[in-house]
Order: structure tokens, then C-alpha cells, then sequence
């Protein structure tokens, strides 16, 4: 399997860390291809724990190149924060490279999120207001600054002016706020930040097709997931980039001839962070359950993530887009104390049911679940390792999702623990 993609299918932290930091192992490089620090997952190495945003996982081995390809968009500050904190925990972050084509999060990036969110009022997102919208809106209206344009002192600061006209009246004229500093800007990205930046700056395309021509294995890293995809996402509900498969070979510059394997990754239940339609949301006792048990804190925001059923129809679809050739599934041990399961096989909507994904906005809003209940396990699953451990309940649970979603599980994970999982047969 030369080249791995690592997909999230539900709406993100699902767990992706967990299977991304196993298949390390195998793997000679590890590509983030989109999305920015608004994604964010702790690995827990030999009992350190790294909060890891925008530096690939491939970080933490020392065989492994981490590369941050063109589809992403870095704050350089947040960026060499991260490896400041890598370098102070031991991890040698020299190998980290960036692609020049990468897009930059800048200061008003950031502040056009949040004041943009503010003003949306109750039809606010409820983004992570790190700035990645607007700076890929930049990217698509050929405004944006990327990261090879802090090679170039001259060409950055043009780049800025401009930029900063159009920024300064809209943050002045609409939004009634202070006016960012070229002279300001130009001085601390083209300062300490530029410096510090230039030694990972490279042609990453160059490097990932070098890595698989030569045999090595490479892993294409996604963040946030299928449904929070711009465009198989639940617009507008949806972050500003493509992490569903197809993102990878873009934002990786890679073409799909080159993928031999897409690893969907899925909770046992479903979480969302922000705003948004959400079929199988539990309001109940249940859902503050999962809560509790699963942890389900944004790692990155503190935010209380919305529990819900896991949800086949959802499944089917991330199973279609994504080309998934298998799911790794995770946190299943979080059911481990409930009587009964539940899982959406279906959608009601208006009296008609719905096994594939309603395309129209308005009845996913007016979907209801149609769903079927399980017996629960009530079997402690953590120091399970092989298919043959689970109790029958459990086993059940799976083939039951499998069935449904017709694609094989073939890893389950059943605690946070790196070696808490179990590798099972593919059916
Ligand atoms: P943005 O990516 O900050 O623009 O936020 C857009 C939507 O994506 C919001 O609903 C966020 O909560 C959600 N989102 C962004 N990143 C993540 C993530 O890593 N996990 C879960 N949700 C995310």
C-alpha cells in the first residue's frame, strides 16, 4: 500500500489520530493536504501527550517526513509555536517541510472570521474563527498570500498592500474597526517569522512523487471530514476545504491512479462541533452519556461536541465519495455500559424514506431517523485485543454496521490507548 489516504466520514474527530499515529509505522512520509489549525487531535506517546493542529502526526517517529502540502493553509506563527513546543518535548522537527504553495492565515484572516461569525448572528457556522475561511476565500478570489512569498521580501510586501486596501476599507467601512499596519505586518512575517520559516519551505509535490517512485510508503493525512467537505459537506455548514479523498489528490498533488487504499475513519456513535443539520442527535440522557464517557471536547476549541447515533445513511454516502476501501472504527468501548444501540438505517422524510443521502438541504433539515436498536454489550471492551474477545453483542453491533454500510471493518478501536485495538479479518 504505497499510498494511504486517512479520511474522517462523519464530521470530524473521530478519532483519525489513533489509526493515523498505527499505520505510521509502515509509512516513509505523511502529507496533511487541507484544512488548517482549526483541526487539532492528541497522540499519546510513551505516556507524553502531544496536541498536535497543524504539523503532520509523522512528526513524532523519527523514520518519517512530515510534509504540509499546497491544500493547507499555515499560520506561520501558530506553525512554529507547534514545533517550538515539539522541540521542547525532544521531537526533532527538522524534517517538517511546507509547501511553498501553501496559503498563509494572516492576522486579518482571523479577525474577518470572528467579526464575520458575529455579525452572521443566530445563522452563525460556529467556525473555529482561526481565519481559515477567509483565507480560502483569498485563495479562490487570487488574493492570497502563500508561504513562497515570504521568500521573496519584495514581491510579500506588494502582495500585502493590496491586499490590506481591500481588507482596511472593509474592516473601517463595514465592520467599524481599526485598520491592520502594513509597515506592522510586513515587519514581524518578514522579520523573525520569515527566518525561522524559509528552512522548511519546499516544493512538497516534488517530494511526495520522489517518496513513492522510490517504492516508500506514503500516507495522505486528512483533518476535520467527509461532512464538513465544501462541497459533500452539509453547506453551509461546512469548513472551507476539501478533506474528503478527492482533497488529497489535489491538495497533495497527486493523481488518483496513484492511491491504492482509502481508510474511512468512523466513531461507533456520531459527534459535530458548530452549527448544522444533524439527523440522529440525541438530546437526552443517552447523548450526555457519550459526552461524558467519550470525552467529546473539542481538543481545539473546549467546545461540548452535539452526540448523536451512529448514522448508516451518512455511512453509505462517505462510503461512495470517499471510494473507502475499508473503516477503521473507533471508540466503540464508549457503548460499553448501555443496555441497548441504536443505529439510523434510514431517513423519514414528509412519510418517505431515504437510504441514501436526501441532496436537497431542506429535507435533511426535515429528516427524521429511522433506526434500529441493538442489545448493548455491558462487557468492559478495553483490554480486548483480538475479533474473538468481543462478546457476541459486540461482534453483532459490527457485522450489523457492516451489512449496512456494505464496506469491511477492519480495525476497531476500543480505548485511547495505542495498542488498544483490534486488527479484525476484513469480511
Ligand atoms: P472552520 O473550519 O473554522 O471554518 O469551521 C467550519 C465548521 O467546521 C465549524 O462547524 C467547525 O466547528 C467545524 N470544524 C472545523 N474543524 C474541525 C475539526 O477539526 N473537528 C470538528 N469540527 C471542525
Amino acid at each position: 500500500m504505497p499510498a494511504t489516504i486517512v479520511v474522517g466520514t462523519q464530521w470530524g474527530d473521530e478519532g483519525k489520530g489513533k489509526f493515523t499515529d498505527l499505520f505510521a509505522k509502515e509509512m516513509s512520509m505523511v502529507v496533511r493536504y487541507q484544512g488548517g489549525h482549526n483541526a487539532g487531535h492528541t497522540l499519546v506517546v510513551d505516556g507524553e501527550s502531544f496536541a498536535l493542529q497543524l504539523v503532520p502526526s509523522g512528526v513524532l517517529y523519527d523514520h518519517i517526513v512530515p510534509v504540509i502540502g499546497n491544500g493547507v493553509v499555515v499560520d506561520p506563527v501558530v506553525l512554529l509555536a507547534e514545533v517550538d513546543m515539539l522541540t521542547a518535548k525532544g521531537v526533532d522537527c527538522s524534517r517538517l517541510r511546507v509547501s511553498g504553495n501553501a496559503h498563509l492565515i494572516l492576522p486579518y484572516h482571523q479577525e474577518i472570521d470572528a467579526l464575520t461569525e458575529r455579525y452572521l448572528g443566530k445563522n452563525k457556522l460556529g467556525t473555529t474563527k482561526r481565519g481559515i475561511g477567509p483565507s480560502y476565500a483569498d485563495k479562490s478570489t487570487r488574493v492570497g498570500i502563500r508561504v513562497q512569498d515570504l521568500l521573496d521580501p519584495k514581491i510579500f510586501r506588494e502582495k500585502l498592500e493590496a491586499v490590506l486596501e481591500d481588507k482596511n476599507q472593509v474592516l473601517t467601512r463595514v465592520y467599524n474597526r481599526l485598520p491592520f499596519d502594513v509597515d506592522e505586518l510586513a515587519e514581524t512575517y518578514l522579520g523573525e517569522v520569515r527566518d525561522r520559516m524559509v528552512p522548511y519551505v519546499t516544493d512538497t509535490v516534488g517530494l511526495v512523487h520522489e517518496a513513492l517512485e522510490a517504492g516508500q510508503h506514503v500516507l495522505f493525512e486528512g483533518a476535520q471530514a467527509t461532512f464538513l467537505d465544501l462541497d459533500h459537506g452539509t453547506y453551509p455548514f461546512v469548513t472551507s476545504s476539501s478533506p474528503t479523498a478527492g482533497g488529497a489528490c489535489t491538495g497533495a498533488g497527486v493523481g488518483p491512479r496513484h492511491i491504492d487504499r482509502v481508510v474511512g475513519i468512523a466513531k461507533a456513535y456520531i459527534t459535530r462541533v458548530g452549527a448544522g443539520p444533524f439527523p440522529t442527535e440525541l438530546f437526552d440522557e443517552v447523548g450526555d452519556h457519550l459526552v461524558d464517557v467519550g470525552h467529546e471536547y473539542g481538543t481545539n476549541t473546549g467546545r461540548r461536541r452535539r452526540p448523536g447515533w451512529f448514522d448508516a445513511v451518512m455511512m453509505r454516502q462517505a462510503v461512495r465519495v470517499n471510494s473507502l476501501s475499508e473503516i477503521a472504527l473507533t471508540k466503540l468501548d464508549v457503548l460499553d455500559q448501555l443496555d441497548e444501540v441504536s443505529v439510523c438505517v434510514a431517513y423519514d422524510v414528509d412519510g418517505e424514506r431515504h437510504e441514501t443521502l436526501p441532496y436537497h438541504q431542506s429535507d435533511l433539515h426535515r429528516a427524521t431517523p429511522i433506526c434500529e436498536t441493538l442489545p448493548g454489550w455491558k462487557t468492559d471492551l478495553t483490554a480486548m485485543t483480538e475479533p474473538g474477545d468481543l462478546p457476541v453483542e459486540a461482534r453483532n453491533y459490527l457485522d450489523f454496521l457492516e451489512d449496512q454500510v456494505r464496506c469491511p471493518i477492519s480495525l476497531v478501536g476500543v480505548g485511547p490507548g495505542r495498542e488498544q485495538f483490534i486488527h479484525r479479518t476484513a469480511s
